[in-house]
């Protein structure tokens, strides 16, 4: 039973994976990239030519594949079958086939049930997605959703991206993040949306340690109201 849970979502390119990564940091705890699973189980389906409107096989993927998820450095690590795709689940093939995974209610019970089981072993987390506040963690001691405007976030991926690997300009990428926006809040199961009760912060004028420092006087807000 975890004694801190903190629940950070938001849409794509909201700096939602670097400040939750920097928040664990700094509170001590684990944290949790869901982003990183979903990308992990469309790069399995992909592998195995799995036709990714198949929910049956999408779901024997999620149960036949061993996944495992490390913090490392600056991003999270990821192994299928004990191979390292850390770099190739962020290729923007995967990054686009990612929202037949994400909208498949079967492959999101289970994996939520698997960040479920990762908190429970864990005293303190802050995990990140889509879902987290809203579905995964209702309960979650501090919820919060990033915001930033399309441009800004266009702007953060084309600099994340550092011209590796990257033809695309900025307008296409801003044109990508907007069609991802609208798959996202759109799904029928664990749509993007702040929970009731989450913090919105819109981190459009503010840095990355601007962001975490603000998040982490409102989670030690929040804790000292609770004692
Ligand atoms: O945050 P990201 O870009 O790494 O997410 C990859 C994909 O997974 C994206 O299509 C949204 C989806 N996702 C989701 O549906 N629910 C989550 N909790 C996390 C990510």
């Amino acid at each position: 039973m975890s004694d801190l849970i903190v629940t950070i979502d938001g849409p794509a390119a909201s700096g939602k994976s670097t400040v939750a990564r920097l928040l664990a940091d700094k509170l001590d705890a684990s944290f949790l990239d869901t982003g990183a699973m979903y990308r992990a189980v469309t790069l399995a389906a992909m592998q195995a030519g799995v036709d990714l409107n198949d929910q049956r096989k999408l779901l024997e993927i999620v149960q036949k594949c061993k996944f495992q998820f490390s913090a490392e450095a600056g991003k999270t690590a990821v192994c299928i079958d004990n191979t390292d795709v850390t770099e190739q689940i962020r290729d923007p093939e995967v990054t686009s086939n990612a929202r037949y995974i994400a909208g498949e209610p079967t492959v999101r019970a289970e994996l939520v049930r698997m960040q479920r089981q990762f908190a429970a072993a864990r005293q303190k987390i802050v995990t990140e997605g889509r879902d987290q506040g809203t579905v995964a963690f209702a309960d979650a001691d501090v919820k919060f959703f990033l915001t930033a405007d399309a441009g800004e976030r266009a702007r953060r991926r084309q600099a994340d991206l550092g011209g590796k690997d990257n033809d695309q300009s900025l307008e296409q990428i801003q044109k990508a993040i907007e069609e991802r926006d609208r798959s996202d809040e759109s799904r029928a199961v664990g749509p993007l949306k702040p929970a009731d009760d989450a913090i919105v912060v819109d981190t459009t004028d503010l840095s990355i340690d601007q962001v975490v420092e603000k998040l982490l006087a409102l989670v030690k807000e929040r804790c000292s109201q609770s004692k």
